[in-house]
Formats: structure tokens, C-alpha cells, sequence
């Protein structure tokens, strides 16, 4: 079996999505992934979704199938989904870091986009890949 990993965007249906809903998605995820070796991190800001799915080929497209339908978020759009050699998130069932739009536009290679205004809902599969690098690196790990 391959190990894959899909990555999406979307827009939250309530654009101030509060602290206990964030947590309660966190939660379900949390509990879920871990019993089908499922990893990830998920981040949300300016009211859009931005995740990272990795695990097993048929566990990941399963689960993206009912994230999709999930009414708490829509237009959701898969930027990338290939296969990998190793997670990136591997210790993480559902990582959630904290991001402001200001940490946005700290990225490198990533500040214009953000500091023009633009969220996760105009990405494409480049910039998804440069932001998952600086994820992947420690800063927000803590
Ligand atoms: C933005 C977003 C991300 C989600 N991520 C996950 C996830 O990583 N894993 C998961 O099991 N459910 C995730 N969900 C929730 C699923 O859509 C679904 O509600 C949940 O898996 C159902 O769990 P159940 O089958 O145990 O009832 C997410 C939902 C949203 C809106």
C-alpha cells in the first residue's frame, strides 16, 4: 500500500468559527486519526481551512470523502495529492498551530501572497508545498 498525502483548502461555513468548534473538529480528528495511522496538521485563518491528510492511500481518500461533505466548511478544493516517502507530520494525529495573519506573511516565499490580502482559498499546489516546508520545520511545533 502507498502512503499518500492529500492536502486541501476550504472556507469555514461560519467565518468566526469559535474556540469550541475549532475544538471540537481538533477533537473528533484527534480520536479518529490515530485509530487509522492517520497524521496531519490543519490550520485556519481569515475564515479558510487549510489541511494536511497523510497515511495510507485508501484511509486518506476515505476520510477525504467525508470531510468533504462536512457542512461546517465548503468549496473545498484538493491542491495536491501524491505520494510520499515519509509523513511530515508524523507526530501529530491533527496538529493545530496557532497562526496569525502576521505569521503569514512571515514566510518566506509566501509573505507577498499573504500580504496582499490573499487566504488558503487562492492557493495552488506550489504554494501549498512551500507552506507545509515551513511547517514541517520547527517553529511552530511548540
Ligand atoms: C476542516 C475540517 C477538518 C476535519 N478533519 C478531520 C480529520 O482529520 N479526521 C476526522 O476524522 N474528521 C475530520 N473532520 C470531521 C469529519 O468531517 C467528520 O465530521 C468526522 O470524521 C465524523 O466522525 P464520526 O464518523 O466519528 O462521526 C474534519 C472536519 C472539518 C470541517
Amino acid at each position: 500500500m502507498a502512503l499518500i498525502h492529500c492536502i486541501y483548502c476550504s472556507a469555514a461555513t461560519n467565518q468566526n468559527l469559535s474556540n469550541d468548534e475549532l475544538e471540537e473538529i481538533l477533537e473528533q480528528s484527534r480520536v479518529n486519526n490515530a485509530s487509522r495511522e492517520i497524521t496531519g496538521m490543519l490550520l485556519f485563518e481569515s475564515g479558510a481551512f487549510f489541511q494536511v491528510l497523510e497515511g495510507e492511500e485508501a484511509d486518506v481518500e476515505a476520510l477525504y470523502s467525508k470531510i468533504e461533505r462536512d457542512p461546517r466548511h465548503h468549496s473545498v478544493r484538493k491542491l495536491i495529492t501524491e505520494e510520499i516517502e515519509e509523513r511530515a507530520f508524523g507526530e501529530w494525529s491533527m496538529g493545530y498551530p496557532r497562526v496569525t495573519k502576521k505569521d503569514l506573511e512571515e514566510i518566506p516565499g509566501l509573505n507577498d501572497f499573504f500580504a496582499q490580502g490573499k487566504s488558503f482559498m487562492q492557493m495552488g499546489a506550489g504554494r501549498a508545498k512551500t507552506l507545509i516546508g515551513a511547517f514541517q520545520q520547527g517553529r511552530w511545533r511548540a
